[in-house]
């Protein structure tokens, strides 16, 4: 199937202006059937696009979350609208980190159907603990964040999901190849099931503990369409390879 495939960078609460300038500098995309996303903090959003311009770099920005409302008394927040107007191509939806903050299902939902009323293709993000794992509730776990993240979602084909086990993430413990193709599986056999055929155009991403020395096996499996990288998208240098192994 021709899905899209995408490596994207989630940096997390890292980088500032002079890294950022560096990564772009250092950052080598030359191959093109492959979408590279750079999700910074908001505040580099806006440098970082002008930077892009600048070096004419193929870089697609996105940001690391987005709020379910159009606007309004919600301190720290951004919305959708704005992350639009700044050139933001993507949203990261559903982290794991964002979803220990107490963020609801429910609230996924709702900002899987903004940011895909805005214009914003949605990277919603799923996985188990290591107690759900070794309990066998893997799929039970991972096929009820992914139906609640899409009810009523209309426009399925602009959908990217990441496959993050919570396990795996910043503790150097990637899944195995194997071990991501078989809940990749899972989830492509869901969405078929659920959604029928448009499910063959959704890219499933694999996030946790991505590096430039385990990129390539992962980019191998034929149900892997992609990564979300974290703690190896900081450095352009290295970012590039794992983008290239994919
Ligand atoms: O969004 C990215 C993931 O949380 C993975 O982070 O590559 O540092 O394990 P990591």
């Amino acid at each position: 199937p021709s899905r899209r495939r995408l490596v994207v960078a989630n940096w997390k609460m890292n980088m500032n202006l002079a890294s950022t300038r560096k990564f772009v500098k250092d950052l080598v995309v030359t191959k093109e059937q492959c979408t590279v996303v750079i999700c910074p903090p908001y505040p580099l959003i806006y440098p970082l696009n002008e930077l892009v311009n600048e070096n004419k770099s193929s870089i697609t920005i996105g940001a690391q979350n987005l709020h379910r409302q159009d606007k309004g008394a919600f301190t720290g927040e951004v919305s959708a609208d704005l992350l639009k107007e700044l050139d933001c191509e993507f949203a990261i939806i559903g982290h794991s980190e964002v979803r220990a903050s107490g963020e609801t299902d429910e609230v996924i939902n709702q900002k899987v159907k903004k940011a895909l009323a805005t214009g914003i293709d949605p990277i919603i993000c799923v996985g188990e603990t290591m107690e759900q794992r070794e309990q066998a509730q893997t799929n039970e776990v991972v096929t009820g964040q992914l139906l609640q993240a899409l009810t009523d979602v209309s426009d399925l084909s602009r959908v990217v999901l990441a496959y993050e086990p919570i396990w795996a993430i910043g503790t150097g413990l990637s899944a195995t190849p194997d071990q991501a193709q078989e809940v990749h599986q899972q989830i492509r056999a869901t969405l078929l099931k659920t959604f029928g055929q448009v499910a063959e155009q959704i890219p499933i991403l694999y996030g946790g503990s991505v590096n430039q020395d385990n990129a390539a096996s992962l980019a191998e499996m034929g149900e892997i369409d992609g990564a979300l990288v974290g703690g190896a998208s900081l450095d352009g240098t290295g970012f590039s390879t794992i983008v290239h192994a994919f």
